[in-house]
């Protein structure tokens, strides 16, 4: 895993910006795993910004997003869905028949997920996988678990990720318990991963994603066996590595 530090929140939106928008010009037709919550937000302004001074066409870009609760409808304030078009969507040029984001109301859920699967597929598969993760070590929401699932799947919130995001919630009761997520092995077939993480916060499961063995406990030490992940941290959430790491990928 490469591991790039950078000063604040802005600076890794620009680097992740700079990654997306050079990927974008070599590949217009582009497969984009996205992900939500707080810390891609300054991504995606960032995203913005720049095709507002023409720099990136989304015109063929095509999205799957990683996840979404299960039981909110698209138009939820807090639907995954509702956030994807008033952070990204809805201010760039992309088809709306090119965005993928995981249904939160579909019926037959198995079907679905499978669906979603081989939608990715037809795709051509994700090229570019932007991750954050969560304070448990979560991806997606593929939670620290004795067995992880392959695929996009339903899944049950941990009581720590509930709490995590009742910040977005008026109360922890609003909080659906449950999701469907693309899974361990949807992510890991992403030919390219930027995982970002800032803040505190982040600083030992990003210490634990580096230096823990490779555990089900936490989905993220996954990543250390792909041959294409970047982690991209500001100095709060890369404290624990700054000693002695520095010089060896960091930059
Ligand atoms: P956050 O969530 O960006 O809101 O911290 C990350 C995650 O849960 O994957």
């Amino acid at each position: 895993m490469e591991l790039w530090m950078g000063n604040d929140s802005q600076a890794i939106a620009e680097q992740a910006a700079d990654r997306i928008e050079e990927f974008i010009r070599r590949k217009p037709d582009a497969v984009l795993g996205l992900a939500t919550g707080s810390t891609p937000l300054a991504t995606y302004r960032e995203l913005i910004r720049r095709y507002r001074l023409g720099r990136i066409d989304f015109s063929q870009v095509r999205t799957f997003n990683l996840d979404e609760y299960y039981g909110l409808s698209p138009d939820h304030p807090q639907s995954y869905h509702n956030y994807m078009y008033e952070h990204l969507f809805r201010h760039i040029n992309i088809e709306k028949q090119n965005i993928h984001i995981p249904s939160g109301t579909a019926p037959d859920v198995e079907a679905y997920c499978r669906e979603y699967e081989e939608t990715i597929a037809a795709c051509g598969g994700i090229d570019l996988q932007l991750l954050g993760i969560g304070v448990n070590g979560h991806i997606g929401f593929n939670e620290p678990a004795e067995e992880l699932e392959p695929g996009t799947h339903f899944v049950k919130l941990s009581d720590e990720t509930i709490a995590a995001n009742s910040r977005f919630f008026a109360s922890l009761e609003e909080v659906p318990r449950y999701a469907i997520t693309m899974g361990m092995s949807t992510i890991m077939s992403a030919r390219k991963i930027l995982l970002l993480a800032e803040g505190e916060g982040k600083a030992q499961i990003i210490r634990q994603m580096f230096d823990s063995g490779i555990t089900t406990g936490i989905p993220a030490s996954f990543l250390r066996l792909h041959h294409d992940v970047t982690v991209l941290v500001d100095r709060q959430a890369g404290r624990y590595l700054m000693n002695g790491r520095e010089g060896a990928g960091a930059r």
